[in-house]
């Protein structure tokens, strides 16, 4: 009774060029692996959910790229969001449709775009996780053991003086605090007992359906409506009128940061959320100057620090560079340093 929920209607806009409204990163081969981010993160979960539970919440407007990537998903399994509304409305949605089939689903929701470095690892988490919900009222957030001070992240403020007596490997979570400047998080850097939300979770359907409707009930109204309609020829076209009114709100602000039936589960199977050029230079393999380069044709002379991602077998040529991001699609260029890498949304709309 395993349902799995991929989160897909993010626009990745630090990652641009590589990364843009009509392409998001969850759809590119990022690591230039063959598989792209979305193709990656379904695999990740074989092991954890039937292939027939796995349901996608995108935009609309990527409804065709999903059918291209992954065809074995059933059509009705993926759903389309007429506007961006951020995480909460889509996790409300799908929350809806799954709990009118099946009451007693047990879900774990996870976004489109990470990577995960140790999959038995992961697996085992979530499956631990998933085992522990299946009959207990609790939301579960995996905990990344924070490293430096990242403000683009939700803290878990876990108590850790006792674990749950049903799995030891689970906290009770005393605060869950979304995405703090940056004085806030050197200060929970200091403690132990704070870490990152992986932003995977895991819940049966009642608790985050009921947790909806406690702490945001017209968003839940909007979901409950339309019961009847769910399955049927007129879901889209009643989602199409319905959805837009719905707050544009993250499940973390929606939810996490004020439920009070909040766990973690502190794991390590090396995670990142790739939001930035930054974050693909940490993860992935460096040359012996510490450059890494995603692409057919590059040829680096006397650089160091640098990320270079090239999508056509344009010859690219680097010379002299440290710390720079070099990237190039179609029409467009990046040549940025590193450190100013938060900017690269506001270059992108330019
Ligand atoms: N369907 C749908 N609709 N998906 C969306 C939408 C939307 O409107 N907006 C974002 N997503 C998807 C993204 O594609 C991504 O896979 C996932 O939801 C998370 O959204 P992000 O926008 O990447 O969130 P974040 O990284 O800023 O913050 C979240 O993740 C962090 C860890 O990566 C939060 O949960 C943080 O607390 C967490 O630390
Ligand atoms: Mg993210």
């Amino acid at each position: 009774n395993n349902h799995l929920v991929i989160m897909a209607g993010g626009v990745g806009s630090r990652f641009w060029p590589m990364s843009s409204t009509q392409m998001p990163k969850q759809f590119i081969d990022v690591l230039g692996c063959g598989r792209t981010l979305i193709q990656l993160t379904v695999d990740r979960f074989k092991d954890i959910c039937p292939p027939e539970n796995v349901w996608v919440v995108t935009s609309a407007a990527y409804a065709d790229i999903v059918e291209e990537q992954l065809p074995e998903i059933a059509k009705d399994h993926v759903l389309l969001e007429p506007c961006r509304r951020n995480t909460a409305p889509c996790i409300a949605y799908v929350s809806w449709k799954i709990k009118a089939k099946n009451p007693k689903a047990n879900i774990v929701v996870t976004p489109s775009d990470h990577i995960v470095i140790d999959g038995r690892e992961f697996t085992r988490v979530v499956t631990s996780a998933m085992k522990f919900t299946a009959d207990s009222d609790a939301i579960v957030t995996l905990g990344m053991k924070a490293t430096r001070p990242e403000t683009g992240y939700g803290y878990i403020e876990a108590d850790l003086s006792m674990a749950c007596p049903s799995n030891k490997e689970i906290y009770r979570v005393d605060a869950f605090k979304e995405k703090p400047d940056l004085e806030t998080a050197e200060r929970y850097l200091r403690r132990n007992n704070y870490f990152w939300n992986a932003g995977i979770f895991v819940w049966n359907v009642n608790t985050i359906v009921n947790a909806i409707r406690v702490y945001q009930p017209p968003m839940a109204k909007i979901f409950e409506r339309l019961l009847p309609y769910y399955y049927t020829d007129k879901e889209q076209e009643l989602i199409d009128e319905a959805f837009p009114a719905c707050e544009n709100i993250s499940i973390d602000y929606a939810v996490m940061e004020k439920a009070d039936e909040i766990y973690v589960f502190p794991a390590s199977f090396g995670w990142s959320d790739l939001g930035t050029w930054g974050s693909l230079h940490e993860n992935l393999k460096k040359d012996a100057h510490n450059n890494v380069c995603i692409g057919q044709n590059i040829k680096v002379y006397e650089s160091r620090n640098c990320v270079i991602h090239t999508t056509q077998e344009k010859k690219v040529v680097v010379q002299g560079l440290d710390e720079y991001i070099v990237a190039e699609k179609n029409d467009m260029l990046l040549i940025c340093r590193l450190s100013e890498e938060q900017r690269i949304r506001e270059f992108s709309e330019d």
